[in-house]
């Protein structure tokens, strides 16, 4: 018997490819492991596809309530979003999708895990860092680093091979999806000066096909995660589709821009993520509303660390562990409700309520219920410029001509 190699099988043309591959030049039997994290499509082809490749089992897990738990939840909470724009979706599934394939490979008694990314991406840092973390007594292949085929080169040994493979159906693009988004890379989208074509977009619309009919929905947030939609209970990955599904509707959520890989190439990358941008707008704003001023500005810069140790492929590490507990702390005071609004090519905040709202109405108006000390605010303006005037007579500013 030979030994065996657990597979992270998407069911595409790179992985089917390397199921072969692995049995032909490496003489293992292959576990393919398809790990549902909400990317839809039937799992149930995926799981037959690997079989007809060739591998010996073929196991499906549905992880998609365990990614919205453990993921995308700490995300959020976390306001993630790497160079300020994308909101990780490939990376946050990446570390979830190997602790299903250390699982697995337990199971069937592997003591090889094989990924099917290329050298070139984020995608095989986390791969590799995540299983290193999680049991580093296993060995990582990764076969289509190894080989080094074109995509046309992939095709035509998957044809001689004779695996499941359709060269018609083989996209132009390499797509990546799950509930927190769609990514699209290559094709056209490798000249950064050409446009997106129309073809590439699947969850969002051109806004300017969008309804013209404003649209409001109250997301309910306890401990800084979303429970309520429009006053109804409802799992969060529930509240994701949804607000996905609408944000999308109206136009919003395309994200184009130039990205910095971990290998220190820069790439355009292409985005749809209209329900986790909406959300995180909608979980910042309420934070602004029930955290503290210095509360706040620390955690900004912790949420920056945060996005870029995820993308970097450090999920399990003691800091994005601590990052995570000093968010669960933050978290407990983030309870309320904030009122989105959609309208082509936008969302934004139109309303936000909480029982721990710090706005206090009688030091906040301009009416004649204002509660202010407006004479603290002299005395405080005096101390607070001091070292301002100290250092503009030491200094004489140069006055401009
Ligand atoms: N650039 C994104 C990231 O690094 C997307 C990666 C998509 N992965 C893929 N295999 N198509 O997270």
């Amino acid at each position: 018997m030979s030994e065996r190699v657990v597979l992270a099988y998407s069911g595409g043309l790179d992985t089917t490819v390397a199921v072969a591959w692995l049995k032909q030049n490496h003489n293992l039997d292959v576990v393919a492991v398809a790990v549902d994290v909400g990317q839809g499509g039937d799992m149930e082809v995926i799981r037959d596809r690997a079989l007809k490749s060739g591998a010996v089992e073929s196991v499906v897990v549905d992880a998609s309530s365990e990614f919205a738990a453990n993921f995308i939840g700490p995300a959020l909470r976390a306001n993630a979003l790497y160079q300020n724009k994308y909101p990780l979706v490939s990376a946050l599934s990446r570390p979830l999708i190997c602790k299903h394939l250390v699982e697995a490979a337990r199971v069937h008694d592997a003591s090889f895990v094989a990924h099917g990314c290329t050298g070139k991406g984020n995608d095989q840092v986390r791969f590799e860092v995540s299983l290193g973390a999680l049991a580093p007594d296993l060995q990582v292949l990764a076969p289509i680093r190894d080989w080094g085929m074109t995509r046309d080169q992939s095709i035509e040994y998957g044809l001689a091979q004779g695996l499941p493979i359709a060269p018609g159906n083989v996209s132009k693009y390499s797509v990546d999806e799950n509930m927190w988004g769609r990514t699209i890379e290559c094709g056209q989208l490798e000249d950064p000066f050409i446009e997106p074509p129309d073809e590439i977009w699947e969850r969002t619309v051109d806004p300017t096909v969008a309804p013209s009919q404003v649209a409001y929905h109250n997301i309910g947030f306890v401990d800084g995660l979303p429970n309520e939609l429009d006053e109804t209970r409802m799992p969060l990955a529930d509240i994701v589709a949804f607000i996905d599904k609408v944000a999308g509707s109206y136009g919003f959520g395309r994200v184009d821009m130039i990205e910095d890989r971990v290998v220190g190439i820069k790439s355009r990358e292409v985005y749809e993520v209209a329900g986790s941008l909406a959300l995180i707008k909608a979980h910042v704003d309420l934070e602004e509303l029930t955290l503290d001023r210095e509360t706040l500005r620390t955690k900004r810069h912790l949420e920056q660390r945060y996005a870029e140790l995820v993308y970097e492929g450090l999920w399990y590490s003691p800091l994005r562990d601590a990052i995570d507990a000093f968010i669960a702390n933050t978290s407990q005071y983030v309870n309320g409700v904030v009122r989105l609004r959609f309208k082509p090519g936008d969302v934004s905040v139109a309303g936000r309520s909480s029982s721990g709202s710090l706005y206090d109405m009688a030091l906040a108006t301009y009416d004649k219920q204002d509660a202010f000390d407006h004479g603290a605010g002299a005395g405080f303006v005096k101390l607070w410029g001091l070292p301002a005037k100290v250092w503009g007579r030491v200094h004489p500013p140069v006055t401009p001509r």
